[in-house]
């Protein structure tokens, strides 16, 4: 990565600004005074100082993604663009994943790390970490669609699922979906449950963190520390 770029990520200096200490003499890499700030360096290793401030690279980084329609969530897939495409090229090499899946089809907010450990916790079942969806329905919901979420639909191969909870607009064919796991297409399933189908989902929120709607679909942004902070909190 370029030095530059790598001081101005970090949000210590523009590069503008990092390049005129580095005339100074401001910019060190491993020690050594360096004018040039279009050279690379490895940011996991090179130790950089900035006007005698060390500079440490994270080792953990968390981006938001709207996720748009038509994207895998997974680092390969051998015919479809995967969400880890839709990152910068300094984000490339730094092996971020989703945490968790969402269809190809569903759109909104997922979050990517580099923190398998992280990732792990509160993926597990036992965590119960709240995912909300926005939906949209062929035909309205029946009456009744509330309990029967309460008390734990019973999916079509007899899976029963954890109690979630619905709130419909008016109309009764959109709305929040608000779950604690995440089985397999189980907000589709859910809904086919009512022999009725899922025309349209939204991710709106994971583990009580709102998308950001001022990402458009395929833009993405560091999360801020207050969200890092209630993403690691999950984890404790
Ligand atoms: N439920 C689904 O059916 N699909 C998703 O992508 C997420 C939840």
């Amino acid at each position: 990565m370029r030095i530059d770029k790598f001081i101005s990520e970090l949000g210590v200096a523009s590069r503008k600004e990092a390049a005129k200490a580095a005339r100074g003499g401001g910019v060190l890499v491993d020690g050594v005074a360096v004018r040039d700030l279009s050279q690379h360096i490895d940011p996991d290793r090179s130790r950089v100082t900035y006007l005698g401030r060390e500079l440490s690279y994270k080792k953990y980084v968390y981006v938001m993604l709207n996720k748009p329609m038509g994207y895998v969530s997974a680092t390969e897939d051998s015919r479809l663009p995967v969400v880890t495409e839709l990152l910068p090229e300094e984000l490339q090499h730094r092996e971020l994943f989703p945490v968790g899946r969402l269809d190809k089809d569903t759109v909104g907010l997922m979050i990517l790390t580099n923190n398998g450990q992280l990732a792990h916790t509160v993926l597990s079942p036992k965590r119960h970490v709240e995912k909300e969806y926005y939906f949209e329905s062929r035909e309205p919901l029946p009456p009744g669609v509330e309990e029967k979420f309460e008390s734990g639909i019973v999916l079509g191969d007899g899976y029963e699922c954890k109690s979630a909870e619905i709130s419909l607009d008016e109309g009764r064919a959109s709305g929040v979906i608000t779950l604690t796991e995440g089985k397999y297409h189980q907000i589709k399933r859910m809904i086919a449950s009512f022999d009725n189908a899922v025309t349209y989902l939204k991710r709106i929120s994971f583990a009580t963190i709102p998308l950001d709607e001022s990402l458009s679909e395929g833009e993405w942004r560091y999360l801020t520390d207050e969200e890092e902070s209630v993403l690691l909190s999950f984890a404790e």
